[in-house]
Formats: structure tokens, C-alpha cells, sequence
């Protein structure tokens, strides 16, 4: 649920009206709503209450810093996966020792620095990694606390380039080598073993594979506690669903109920990554229409977002939904329209075979593009980043002013003469 709705044939985030963020930002700009962030982090929140649980939003999902102060100011951990995350975080006025670390390269001047400010956890994902972190915590002289990434070998069942959790994938130890790798980390002595980490894939619309995780997991600490290593955390990742099209994903009350169903009687405490599930639909970004170009063949809508806005079309071949902002359009009725954009590439396109009424200068929302969307934006043909608002109520704020070229070339040089 969402608080993106018409009024009057007129799309709202919230109380604002859509064409206006359009009309004082300029287009393309992603909004978000501040209550739909608010709904989505509470939905975990409120359906984890019976047992000590961390929901760490993923930051990659979405990471600009007013969104990510929504959550902090809500009590809510980050999952990290760089210090430019981290420095995210901190500005954001997020708890430092609500932080997970996860990612598989980190660098020992980012290691250092998440020691420096006291995180909550690094997740690591190699004997390599864990010998690096000792070595840091131990110039600090600090402990490091650690959970290993395992990979407990689960087919997650979404699209190949986001499903982590087979081992035939880069990410975390595999799960028949991770008592060896917890004995090795529980030896070292700048570390603490605080937990057991998985993140198995992301826009899974089914539980099944992260009950499979969790099982695994379970089995393991159960080894663990055999050779007398205590898991006092475990950290089921992120990965649940959102609805793009027709996808019926599970509530997180859903998931926690079965999940809780499971712990009852243990006496680790809970942790989850969430992006997706938080970010998607507390999200649109607003495009307008440049040109028609109607063909024997088909119907071109040139839109002013392209994929250096808005990559997941042409990376994932997502789908996302695109709707007019106004649905009194002053086209002459509806066609079938390829939504592109203006970037030299033929995967530059937003949309396919979408049936619309439009006409030039109209006002498209794409919805479900609060996650993975302006985070993963570029500059390619040297197009500045888009402008992010977040409405509040009655009240749109600028949090990103749109980028300019002058920040493009911040930071280029000539060569001397
Ligand atoms: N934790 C870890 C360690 C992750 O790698 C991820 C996402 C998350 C948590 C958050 O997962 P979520 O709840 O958002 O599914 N760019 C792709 C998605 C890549 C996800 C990468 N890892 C997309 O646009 O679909």
C-alpha cells in the first residue's frame, strides 16, 4: 500500500499534487512519500514485536539522506555495503550501532573507519576478509564483531542477476565449509563472533526459500553450539517482494509469522535487510512526454527520463508501471506506445507496448521506482543526475537539487598545454 492515488483525475503523493512538483522541480525527478516509507518500515516493525529483532534497511535501495533520516528518526538499523553508505548513514542521524557491513571487497580504510564509529556488525564473506579484519581491529586496537555470510545454497527463484544465494554465486562461504571458517574466525584475536548472516536474492514472491535458509542456518548454529561457539545474532538478509504488475508477494507479517514460528525458544535475536520492500513503491519518478514519432511499424513516446535515470528496464528487463500524471490528456485517444528515452542505445526504454493517451508535453509517473532507481542513475551521455523531492502531507521538499553540468565536470582536468 502506497499513498500514490488520483484526486480529481490528477495524481497525488500524498496531499501534493503531482503536477506541481513537476511544474517547481522540472522533470525528471523522482518523489517520494514520506508516509508510505513510514508504513512499509512499521510493517516489519510492528510484525517483529515478540521477539528481539534489528530491521536494517538496505541502503542501496534508496540512499539519500532525508530518506534515510525518515528511518533513522523511526528507530531503524542500515545495512551498509561502503563507507560512502556509512558516511550516508551518520549524516542521515542513523545509529551507528545499528549498522550491519555487508559486501564482499571491503577495504581496510573502510573497515577501519566503521570500527572507529562502532558498528553493530561486519558480515563477512571470506577467510581472506576475516584475516583483513583482524589485522585492522587489531591496529585499533578494537574487536571486530563478525558474522560469516553463508551461502546456504537455496534457489531464490528470481531473475538470475539477483538471486545470491546458489553457490555456484560469488557471494558469502558455503555453507559446508562455515563451521571450519567460524573456528578459524573464533581463533583470531581481534574478533568477535556475534553472528550468522544470509541474504539469499532479492524480489522473491515466495517464502518458501528463505524458511529453506533459515532451516540451514539453524542446523548450522546448532554445529556451532557443538564446538562451543555462542551465535548470539541471525541475519536473514533482505529480499522480499514488491508488487511491480500482477505479483502477490507476502506481507512481512507473513514472513514473520513463520519465522517467529521457528525461533521460539532460542535465544539468538533476529536481524533483516530490507530495501526493496521499504523503498519500490514509496516511489515514483516523474518523466514528461517530448515527442510522439508514430511509424508504420509503431508508436514512439520520446520521454525526457531515459535509462541513465532509471536502469532497471534495460538491465533486468523489468517491468514497471508507467501512468499519466493527469488523465485528462489532450491526445486523441489511446495507442500502443514504447515508452524511450533519449540516450543513443536501444535499451533505452522505460516501457513497451504500453497503451496510453498522450500527447506531447504530458506528465507520465513511473511507479515502484523508489528502489534501485536514482541510486543506480548515472551520467551516461552526459545527462545530469534527476532531482529527488519527498512530499510530506500537504508539503513537497526539495532533498536533491538536480544535478548541473558544472557538478558533472567537477574534478576534470585538461592536460597542461
Ligand atoms: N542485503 C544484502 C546483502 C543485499 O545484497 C541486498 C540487495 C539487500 C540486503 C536488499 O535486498 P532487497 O530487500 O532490496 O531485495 N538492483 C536490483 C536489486 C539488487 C539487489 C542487491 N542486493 C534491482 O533493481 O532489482
Amino acid at each position: 500500500m502506497d499513498f500514490f492515488n488520483y484526486s480529481a483525475g490528477k495524481l497525488q503523493a500524498e496531499n501534493v499534487s503531482l503536477e506541481q512538483v513537476a511544474a517547481t522541480y522540472g522533470t525528471p525527478t523522482y518523489v517520494y512519500s514520506r508516509a508510505t516509507i513510514e508504513r512499509h518500515y512499521n510493517a516489519y516493525a510492528n510484525a517483529f514485536t515478540s521477539h528481539p529483532t534489528l530491521i536494517c534497511y538496505a541502503v542501496k535501495a534508496c540512499s539519500n539522506i532525508a530518506f534515510l533520516n525518515v528511518l533513522a528518526r523511526m528507530g531503524s538499523g542500515f545495512d551498509i555495503v561502503s563507507i560512502g553508505e556509512l558516511e550516508r548513514v551518520l549524516r542521515a542521524g542513523g545509529d551507528p550501532a545499528k549498522v550491519m557491513f555487508s559486501g564482499l571487497g571491503k577495504q581496510a580504510h573502510e573497515m577501519q573507519r566503521a570500527l572507529e564509529v562502532g558498528i553493530h556488525c561486519f558480515n563477512v564473506e571470506s577467510e581472506a576478509e576475516l584475516f583483513r579484519l583482524n589485522g585492522v581491529a587489531g591496529s585499533l586496537g578494537k574487536m571486530a564483531p563478525v558474522s560469516l555470510r553463508v551461502n546456504p545454497d537455496v534457489d531464490a527463484k528470481t531473475h538470475p542477476y539477483i538471486s545470491t544465494g546458489l553457490k555456484e554465486n560469488k557471494f558469502g562461504i558455503d555453507i559446508k565449509e562455515a563451521v571450519r571458517i567460524y573456528q578459524l574466525a573464533d581463533s583470531l584475536p581481534h574478533l568477535d563472533v556475534m553472528g550468522v548472516d544470509c541474504h539469499i536474492g532479492s524480489q522473491l514472491t515466495e517464502l518458501r526459500p528463505f524458511l529453506d535458509a533459515f532451516d540451514r542456518l539453524m542446523t548450522l548454529i546448532d554445529e556451532l553450539s557443538e564446538v562451543g561457539i555462542r551465535i548470539k545474532h541471525v541475519d536473514l538478509g533482505g529480499g522480499l517482494g514488491v508488487k511491480y504488475r500482477d505479483e502477490v508477494p507476502p506481507e512481512p507479517a507473513e514472513y514473520a509469522a513463520l519465522i517467529l514460528e521457528k525461533v521460539r525458544g532460542r535465544e539468538f535475536s533476529l536481524a533483516f535487510e530490507p530495501g526493496r520492500s521499504i523503498a519500490a513503491n514509496a516511489g515514483v519518478m516523474l518523466t514528461q512526454v517530448e515527442f510522439l514519432k508514430c511509424t508504420d511499424h509503431k508508436n514512439f513516446a520520446i520521454i525526457d527520463g531515459a535509462m541513465n535515470d532509471l536502469i532497471r528496464p534495460a538491465l533486468y528487463s523489468a517491468w514497471m508501471d508507467i501512468i499519466p500524471v493527469n488523465l485528462s490528456s489532450k491526445g486523441g485517444g489511446e495507442k500502443v506506445y514504447d515508452l524511450v528515452g533519449p540516450v543513443c542505445e536501444t535499451g533505452d526504454f522505460l516501457g513497451k507496448e504500453r497503451s496510453l493517451n498522450l500527447a506531447a508535453g504530458d506528465l507520465l509517473a513511473v511507479r515502484s521506482a523508489g528502489a534501485y532507481g536514482f541510486t543506480m542513475a548515472s551520467n551516461y551521455n552526459s545527462r545530469n543526475r534527476a532531482a529527488e523531492v519527498m512530499v510530506d502531507g500537504d508539503n513537497a521538499y526539495l532533498i536533491r537539487a538536480r544535478e548541473t553540468i558544472e557538478h558533472q565536470l567537477a574534478g576534470e582536468q585538461l592536460l597542461p598545454e
